[in-house]
């Protein structure tokens, strides 16, 4: 092994076969990481890891996985720990919504959400967290979204979920404090990508109130973030106005406005 191999780096991407994983898998691939990219549909993986392995001449290993399942973490960790490969950088993207009242939601959906978006993001990175801060290097790059800075009526448990994302990755941007550990939660506001597909956002209100940013644009500025070991990058001028705004703004007028922006076209 060379020193140049001995110095190589591993970022395991989550959600990588469509939308903001896909770019932020990019960035680091452009740096010289080699990558596991994980998600559910094996072709577009695939797909993803052939481009970026011959684009950037790096290792790029697709492994298809359910991480909704509970315990579907513990089987990427298993898989990868089969490969014989390390995990250096962690970055928990994968993540879905679901639009709608609470009462009409189908409970399935909003427990796969917190499934997929808290406990396998939890799931990982205490299986990842002990060795990068032995190595003293890597770390965790965690998708929220600026619905991680107020309650959202008409999408209760995924604004909730990404709150729940947010006050974590803060927590543990403090505990690696002075490790060389970096830790960041990329906040996104709307951008552009399959989400709104399957979270059924694109006949709200909120899809013709704010412009979407592009998933790459997103990606560069979540993963230079992270390089820099900021703690929230929250994406877009208005978007950081708007999170802001909100500790100061009356909790009952924060609630409105937002079961406002979810509520149908
Ligand atoms: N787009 C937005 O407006 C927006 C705004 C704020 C935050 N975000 C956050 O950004 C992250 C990425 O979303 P996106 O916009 O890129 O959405 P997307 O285009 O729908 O991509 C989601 C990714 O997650 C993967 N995924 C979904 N369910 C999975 C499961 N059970 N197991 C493994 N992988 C799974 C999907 O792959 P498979 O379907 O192949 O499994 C896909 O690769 C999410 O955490 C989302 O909450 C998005």
């Amino acid at each position: 092994m060379t020193a140049h191999d001995k110095q190589r780096q591993t970022a395991l991407v989550t959600g990588a076969s469509a939308g903001i994983g896909v770019d932020l898998a990019e960035c680091f691939a452009r740096e010289g990481y080699d990558l596991i990219l994980a998600a559910r549909t094996e072709q577009a993986l695939r797909e993803v890891a052939d481009r970026l392995a011959s684009t950037y001449e790096i290792e790029v290993t697709p492994i298809a996985v359910d991480l909704g399942q509970i315990g579907g973490g513990t089987k990427l960790a298993a898989a990868i720990d089969k490969l014989d490969a390390q995990v250096d950088v962690l970055v928990n993207n994968a993540g879905y919504g679901n639009a709608g009242a609470f009462g009409e939601s189908d409970i399935d959906i909003e427990l796969g959400m917190v499934d997929l978006n808290d406990r396998t993001l939890v799931e990982l990175t205490h299986i990842y967290w002990p060795t990068m801060l032995k190595n003293r290097r890597g770390g965790v790059l965690n998708v929220a979204s600026t619905a991680a800075f107020q309650p959202g009526p008409l999408m209760a448990t995924y604004y909730a979920s990404k709150a729940f994302v947010l006050s974590f990755t803060e927590a543990l941007w403090e505990e690696a404090r002075g490790t060389g550990v970096c830790v960041s939660c990329l906040c996104p506001g709307p951008t552009l990508s399959k989400f709104r597909e399957r979270a059924g956002t694109d006949r709200k209100k909120l899809s013709r109130a704010a412009a979407s940013m592009t998933s790459a644009s997103v990606a560069e500025l979540g993963y230079r973030a992270w390089k820099a070991n900021k703690r929230v990058e929250i994406t877009g001028l208005r978007n950081r106005v708007l999170a802001a705004a909100v500790p100061f703004l009356p909790r009952a007028a924060v609630l409105g406005m937002v079961r406002n922006l979810q509520s149908p076209l």
